[in-house]
């Protein structure tokens, strides 16, 4: 077999990989100089975003209006309609920055993310409603509250808001296509289905992922600078001056306030190309999505594209005749089949044979390896990750840059909190790490006051939060 050693594969084959490989480091490799050029131009679009409207960065004002005290309190329920999932959580908010969590999720399937859209609202809704039965109701299903339970919606795609229980879908993003969607209020579209189903609820807020994060960490965490998401997207928001956003002068808000900002910065360079290093495999992938021309940067970067930017790199070697010789690779040439959990067990494979590596071919695409291939696997996760975590790296330090964290307001001794939360960052090895180190690359040593972390489940706590700072406001007859 082949799965011992590789004597038997061809020397040509294994010159080439190591040519392959030469060829794959300069293309994937992003040196501080790169990366410090990247911040600046993503400085400007930050900027541009906060402008004008429609913007390829759109900079969206999520009427969240300032931090939490972290004394709010009371009982929520959160929808986090992400990537991947579906989620409906009970929340907690003891009032003292302590949380209670309850939650049940689904897994959405794939006709679910491109059939009718009413049909995956009132999906929502029903998940919604068989949770406040199965938590609020009596023996017989009857539920019975003195007044509706305030929910918040965690919606997370760029929503076009004017206030915050409402906001217009710009476009769908991470493979989702539900036509009626796009264009359309989906707060509405959710509040058809909580209708049809008769759920005893308020839909009081609509927010991003990223916007929850910030608000999430926030509460337990005065420190935090910004919220993160490393996921099946990848996104940013954080909390600005209302006086630097021209763009809603119009609404005679106090431009003392503050205001939190959904970048939406996966947009990032989607139209021009002019600053990202992107490859054949990059553009391959952008252009055979359902999506072209779109989320340049999140392609990069985000868990629903990673693995597949490592299967086409493995394609292309096997149609050259490198990896794999003589044995049937079908089952590996299919889209997406190459999850990007594989390239976190390959990074995470510490044998000398890379037995896990081995496992993962052998079970997964029925494909003996060598073990210069698999060292070939393994280099080529490293490439591909690394170069995540250092774009990403490219965009922590644009918000910091724009808020000049590091240059008038910077005090050694404070920690500039970067809440995240996310698969890429919770289960990927060293992308934590990563981020840091290209950090340290862009800023020098002041890069190592900005601190990241793990944020608890921004989607549902920071919906509460947020539902929670709003039925305050309201209170004091804000609108
Ligand atoms: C995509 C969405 C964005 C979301 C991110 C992370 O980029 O457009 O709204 O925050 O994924 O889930």
């Amino acid at each position: 077999t082949r799965t011992q050693d590789d004597t038997n594969l061809p020397s040509a084959a294994k010159k080439d990989m190591a040519n392959y490989l030469g060829r794959l480091e300069k293309q994937f490799t992003l040196t501080p100089q790169r990366m410090r050029m990247i911040v600046d131009s993503f400085v400007e679009v930050l900027e541009r975003g906060l402008e004008k409207p429609e913007q390829e960065v759109p900079m969206l004002p999520t009427f969240v209006f300032g931090w939490p005290t972290g004394k709010e309190k009371g009982s929520y329920l959160a929808v986090d309609l992400g990537g991947t999932n579906l989620r409906v959580c009970h929340v907690e908010l003891e009032g003292d920055g302590k949380f209670e969590v309850t939650q049940t999720k689904y897994r959405l399937t794939e006709e679910q993310k491109q059939g009718d859209a009413q049909d995956l609202f009132d999906f929502c809704a029903e998940c919604l409603g068989n949770f406040v039965t199965d938590h609020f109701g009596d023996e017989d299903g009857k539920v019975e509250l003195d007044e509706p339970i305030p929910v918040g919606f965690t919606f997370s795609y760029p929503c076009l808001q004017e206030k915050i229980d409402h906001g217009v879908l710009i476009r769908w993003t991470k493979g989702f296509g539900a036509p009626g969607a796009e264009g359309k209020d989906c707060a509405a579209l959710f509040r058809q289905g909580l209708e049809k189903y008769k759920v005893p609820v308020d839909l009081v807020a609509l927010i991003n992922d990223t916007t929850g994060t910030l608000i999430a960490s926030s509460y337990v965490d005065q420190a935090t600078r910004a919220g993160i998401i490393f996921g099946t997207g990848c996104n940013a928001a954080y909390m600005e001056k209302i006086g630097n956003i021209p763009k809603i002068k119009d609404l005679g808000l106090p431009e003392d306030a503050q205001m939190a900002i959904n970048c939406e910065w996966g947009a990032f360079d989607s139209t021009t190309h002019e600053h990202l290093p992107r490859t054949s495999y990059d553009i391959h992938i952008d252009e055979t999505s359902n999506k072209p021309g779109e989320q340049a940067f999140e392609k990069m970067i985000a868990g629903l594209y990673l693995g597949e930017i490592f299967r086409l790199v493995m394609c292309e070697l096997i149609d050259e005749g490198i990896l794999f010789l003589g044995q049937e690779t079908y089952k590996v040439e299919k889209h997406y089949v190459f999850d990007t959990a594989f390239l976190s067990l390959i990074e995470s494979d510490t044998t000398d044979e890379l037995l896990t590596v081995t496992g993962l071919f052998a079970h997964f695409f029925s494909l003996d390896t060598t073990i210069a291939e698999r060292q070939f696997m393994r280099r080529l996760a490293v490439l591909i990750g690394t170069r995540a975590a250092r774009l990403s790296a490219c965009g922590i330090a644009a918000i910091v840059s724009k808020q000049g964290l590091l240059d008038e307001a910077y005090d050694p001794a404070k920690t500039i909190g970067i809440a995240t939360d996310g698969s890429l960052y919770n289960k990927y090895p060293k992308f934590p790490q990563r981020l840091e180190e290209g950090l340290v690359d862009i800023f020098g040593e002041k890069g190592r006051s900005i601190k990241t972390y793990h944020a608890e489940d921004g989607s549902g706590v920071g919906a509460a939060v947020i539902a929670a700072m709003t039925k305050e406001r309201k209170a004091k007859g804000f609108a």
